[in-house]
């Protein structure tokens, strides 16, 4: 079964874009069928996998949630008509990658989430479009650094999420943020989403960083939300990769890298895969 997870924290700079890349290039390597849905209107990682997010003809998750919101609002007599026009607009915001998973790009207007899907069933769009999708092991939600209706319908429509954070304050604060918000949907019986766990991102071995990894331990046990084992290494490398249109790990196999640079932050990445799969495995036992 198809397993969807949200990468989040409201936060801008914590990592979620690096990590849904390295997640998606990991799973992706490792033989699994990944879809990434970028929900985010800056379309950074449509950029670092040069998916097509400004052609026409090339349908974004922003024109698959409207499609679907129309369809929806239509008498249910055209049903079969307007689920032939659902799979075709889905069919078609599809795109291959370098990185061995697909992608649904991202669009600029969804900045404008707020104007575009306010009505409340909106929520519920993206969950209606995964349903559709039966064919991924995995679908990485990157996520935008705002509390939009994006952010909720995200919430709705993933089995887990993933919280970024840095060891900084505000960091630390909008995973709080994403635990509360998390709690009022399921209090509100319209989300099912586990939170699979807290990632600590660009790790330095510094003293503060000691300090907040046990915050964000006090603060997981009550919440039931641990952070992960695996801390991820501070290293240029990360910045290197994506400047080049590349995950850290189609980065390494480039002509002329120093793979000594980059070979701590791999493995920090693929420990966390592991980890995920680990803890996704306990879930649903
Ligand atoms: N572990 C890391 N080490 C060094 N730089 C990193 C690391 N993780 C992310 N970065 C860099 O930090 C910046 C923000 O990361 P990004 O993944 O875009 O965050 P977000 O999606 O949460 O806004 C980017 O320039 C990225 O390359
Ligand atoms: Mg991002």
């Amino acid at each position: 079964m198809t397993k969807t997870i949200m990468v989040s924290n409201q936060k801008g700079g914590v990592g979620k874009t690096t990590t849904t890349l390295e997640l998606g290039a990991i799973y992706a390597r490792k033989g699994k069928r990944v879809l990434i849905i970028d929900l985010d209107g800056q379309v950074n990682i449509s950029m670092y996998v040069n998916a097509k997010y400004d052609d026409k003809n090339i349908p974004t998750i922003r024109d698959v949630l409207l499609e679907i919101k129309e369809i929806m609002n239509h008498l249910e007599a055209e049903a079969e008509k307007e689920d032939d026009m659902q799979d075709d607009i889905i069919t078609r915001s599809i795109q291959t990658t370098g990185e061995g998973f697909d992608i649904i790009a991202g669009h600029r207007n969804l900045s404008n989430a707020l104007a575009e899907f306010s009505d409340t069933t909106d929520v519920f769009l993206l969950k209606e479009l995964i349903s559709c999708m039966e064919d991924y092991d995995y679908i990485l939600i990157d996520s935008a650094p705002a509390r939009s209706p994006l952010l909720n319908m995200g919430y709705v429509a993933a089995d887990y999420c993933l919280i970024l954070t840095e060891a900084d304050k505000a960091s630390q604060d909008g995973v709080k943020q994403v635990v509360t918000d998390i709690k009022l949907l399921k209090k509100n019986k319209m989300s099912d989403i586990s939170i699979l766990g807290i990632v600590l991102n660009k790790n330095e071995d510094l003293k503060n960083q000691e300090e907040a990894y046990k915050d964000l331990c006090a603060f997981g046990k009550t919440n039931h939300c641990m952070p992960f084992t695996t801390i991820i290494s501070k290293a240029a490398g990360a910045t290197t990769a994506k400047n080049m249109y590349k995950s850290i790990h189609a980065y390494r196999d480039t002509k002329g890298v120093d793979k000594r640079s980059i070979q701590g932050i791999l493995n920090d990445f693929e420990n966390l895969a592991d980890e995920i799969e680990q803890r996704i495995l306990k879930i649903e036992r």
